[in-house]
C-alpha cells in the first residue's frame, strides 16, 4: 500500500497555502486525504477559496465550527483522533498558525505519525497572540518544518531544533499568488466599488483589534482620519463587524464595508490600492509581492522579512492617518524588493521534502 499523507486545513488563510502543496504532491504520485475541520464554515470564509483556485473538495469535513478556543481545539482533537486512528498515515501536514493547525499537531504526535508542518519558525514574541502559542506548540512537535524566510530558521535553531529537520522551502501562498496574478483584475474592483481615483482597502479581524471596546473605538477614529484622505473599502472578517458598527465605523461616507470577498477579488482590489490597512498575516506577504504599501495596525509581526524586504510598515491607530497621507503624496511605487525563495515554486519544494522523507 503506497503512504498516505493526511492534509489538514480549516481557515481561510490555509487554503491558498495548501492549494500549491497539494498539486504538487498529486504530480509526484501520491496518495493524499484533505481534512477540512470547518473551523471557517461560511461560503465567503471557505468554499469560495476551494471553487476560485481549483482546490479538491475535502475529502472529510468535521464540521467544528465556532467556539472558544478549548471547545474549538478539542473538538478538532477528538475528531482527528478518530480520523487518523481510522486511516493510519504516513504523514499529517499541517498549515500556518491557526486552531486546526495546532488541535491536529497534539494529536498526530501522541499517535506518533509524523507531521510536516508548513510555515514553520515565525515568531512574533508576543504570547498574547493565540497563533504565537499555536506556532510554539506546533513546532516542538513537527518532524519536517518548512519555513517561508530564513528569521524562521534563526527562530528554530534558537530553539534547539536540529537543523536536519528544517527546511527554507519559500511560500506558498506566493505560489498562489503568482500562479492567478493575471485574473486579479483592478479594474473591475474599482468599477464594482465604484472608485476613482486613490482607494484604501483595510482587513481588521485580531482579537488585540476588534475584541476590546476601547480598542475598536480607537481603530474606528483612526479609520475616519484615514477616510478622510481617501475612499477605504473594508471587507469584514465576521469577527469584528458587531463591535465596529457599534462604534459606528459607517459613520463617515468614505468607508465601505463589505462582507468578505472572494480571493479573486480580494486580490484585484488590493491589487489596485494605493495601500493596506490591515492586521492580517497574509495580506502582509501578499501586499509584499504586488508592491502595494501595506500599514500594519499591530505591534509587532512575526513577518519581518515583509518589512526587510517588502512593503509592510508597523503602524498605530495615532500613525496611520499620517503614514497614508505620505504615501498618498509619494504615488505608486515603481521599485521594491521581494523575500528570497518567494518565486511561485515553493509548493514543488515542500513536495520533494515531504515526498522524500516518506517510507519507501
Ligand atoms: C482564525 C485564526 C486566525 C486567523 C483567522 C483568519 C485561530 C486561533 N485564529 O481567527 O489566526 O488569522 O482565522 O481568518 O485559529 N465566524 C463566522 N463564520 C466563519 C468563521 C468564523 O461567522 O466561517 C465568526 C464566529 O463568530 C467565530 C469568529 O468568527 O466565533 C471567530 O472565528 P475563529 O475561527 O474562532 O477565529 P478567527 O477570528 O476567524
Ligand atoms: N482574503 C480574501 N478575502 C478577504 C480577506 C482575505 O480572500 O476578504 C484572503 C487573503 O488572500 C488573505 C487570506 O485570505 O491572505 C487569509 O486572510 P486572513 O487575514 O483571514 O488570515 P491571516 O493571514 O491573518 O491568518
Amino acid at each position: 500500500m503506497n503512504p498516505l499523507v493526511i492534509h489538514v486545513t480549516g481557515a481561510r488563510p490555509n487554503f491558498p497555502k495548501a492549494a500549491p502543496v497539494l498539486a504538487a504532491l498529486e504530480s509526484r504520485g501520491v496518495e493524499q486525504l484533505l481534512v477540512h475541520t470547518g473551523q471557517h464554515y461560511d461560503e465567503r470564509m471557505s468554499e469560495v477559496f476551494f471553487r476560485q483556485l481549483g482546490i479538491p473538495t475535502p475529502d472529510v469535513n468535521l464540521g467544528v465550527g465556532s467556539g472558544t478556543h478549548a471547545k474549538q481545539t478539542a473538538a478538532i482533537m477528538v475528531a482527528m483522533e478518530d480520523l487518523l486512528t481510522e486511516h493510519k498515515p504516513a504523514m499529517v501536514v499541517v498549515y500556518g498558525d491557526v486552531n486546526s493547525t495546532v488541535g491536529a499537531a497534539l494529536v498526530a504526535a501522541k499517535l506518533g505519525i509524523p507531521i510536516a508542518h508548513v510555515e514553520a519558525g515565525l515568531r512574533s514574541f508576543d504570547l498574547t497572540m493565540p497563533e504565537e502559542i499555536n506556532r510554539i506548540v506546533t513546532d516542538r512537535l513537527a518532524d519536517l518544518l518548512l519555513a517561508t524566510s530564513p528569521d524562521a530558521i534563526a527562530h528554530l535553531g534558537n530553539e534547539g531544533v536540529h537543523p536536519d529537520k528544517i527546511h527554507l522551502v519559500g511560500n506558498p501562498m506566493i505560489d498562489t499568488l503568482l500562479a492567478n496574478l493575471d485574473r486579479f483584475d483592478a479594474d473591475a474592483a474599482r468599477a464594482s466599488f465604484g472608485l476613482e481615483g486613490p482607494y484604501l482597502v483595510g482587513t481588521l479581524h485580531r482579537p488585540g483589534n476588534v475584541d476590546n471596546d476601547d480598542d475598536v473605538r480607537r481603530l474606528v477614529t483612526a479609520l475616519h482620519q484615514a477616510a478622510g484622505l481617501a475612499p477605504i473599502v473594508v471587507p469584514l472578517h465576521p469577527r469584528g463587524r458587531p463591535r465596529l458598527e457599534a462604534a459606528g465605523i459607517l459613520d463617515h461616507p468614505s468607508i465601505r464595508l463589505e462582507e468578505p470577498l472572494g480571493y479573486l477579488e480580494f486580490m484585484g482590489l488590493v491589487r489596485g490600492a494605493a495601500a493596506v490597512v490591515t492586521d492580517s498575516g497574509g495580506v502582509q506577504e501578499e501586499t509584499t509581492i504586488l508592491g502595494v504599501p501595506c500599514l500594519t495596525l499591530r505591534p509587532n509581526t512575526e513577518r519581518p522579512v515583509t518589512i526587510t524586504h517588502g512593503t509592510n510598515e508597523l503602524v498605530t491607530t495615532d500613525t496611520l492617518a499620517g503614514k497614508v497621507e505620505q504615501i498618498l503624496a509619494t504615488g505608486p511605487l515603481t521599485e521594491w524588493p521581494t523575500p528570497p525563495l518567494w518565486d511561485g515554486k515553493a509548493g514543488q519544494r515542500i513536495a520533494d521534502v515531504i515526498a522524500g522523507s516518506l517510507p519507501g
